[in-house]
């Protein structure tokens, strides 16, 4: 039993789209040095929690308490700093990598310290060069990794990964999850993150794995 109270509590949320259920309902209490595995087959709902924890979305039924608090009293900018969801697939904006390392320094109205975004992209195998290059330009994996580096320009409290090693090959896979772990462990950063790798699944300490909604669902899709 852990009597402290969590970071973030999650309490029975559920998603609907009309009759239809993406989510069914689900618990999960967060505390400071958790580190979960999220799984469970396509389809059962693990973007959609990931986004409602994120408050990118509003769950149908439950309720989420982060710090005590109800999420719907907070402020969405706010928490988002402190809750951060990375995409499964990248949404990178502006011109070049450098638009999208420097928007989390603009939005704090911070200027970027370049030795800071050069370090970041030597973590995860990336030349300092890439700074200047065209998002247009990048491959899947470069895009991934750009992607989780903004995520990471300042620590959230929560850090949501959806599926960021997919489009990675092996080598940059470790990079990544080498990166994960030394957050979690040395930012005191919590880290939900999805994966489908057996390897990952038994490596991890805490794992969920969702069910997918019932299969009425299935039949009326038919
Ligand atoms: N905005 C949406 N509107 C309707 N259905 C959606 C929407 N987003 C996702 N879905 C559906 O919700 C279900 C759960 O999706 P998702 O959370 O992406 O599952 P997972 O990440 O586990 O594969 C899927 O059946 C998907 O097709
Ligand atoms: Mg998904």
């Amino acid at each position: 039993m852990d009597d402290a109270l969590p970071l973030l509590d999650v309490k029975d949320v559920a998603f609907s789209v009309g009759d239809r259920q993406l989510l069914r309902p689900v618990s999960l209490q967060l505390h400071e040095g958790d580190c979960v595995l999220l799984t469970g087959p396509s389809g059962s709902g693990k973007s959609t929690l990931l986004k409602i924890i994120a408050s990118l979305l509003t769950p149908t039924s439950g309720q989420l308490i982060f710090r005590n608090s109800d999420i719907t009293t907070l402020k969405a900018e706010a928490y988002r700093q402190q809750v951060s969801y990375c995409f499964q697939t990248p949404q990178l904006f502006g011109q070049t990598v450098y638009d999208n390392l420097a928007l989390p320094w603009q939005i704090r109205r911070q200027k970027p310290q370049q030795e800071k975004l050069v370090a970041h992209l030597e973590s995860v195998n990336l030349s300092p060069d890439m700074l200047n290059k065209s998002i247009e330009q990048l491959s899947g994996g470069e895009k991934q990794r750009v992607g989780l580096l903004r995520n990471l320009q300042f620590m959230p409290q929560i850090l949501l990964l959806d599926e960021v090693t997919s489009a990675l090959d092996e080598e940059n896979k470790l990079a990544v999850l080498s990166l994960i772990n030394r957050i979690a462990a040395e930012e005191k950063v919590v880290v939900v993150r999805i994966s489908h790798d057996v390897n990952d699944i038994q490596q991890a300490e805490q794992v969920l794995r969702l069910e997918p909604p019932e299969k009425e669902n299935a039949r009326e899709s038919a």
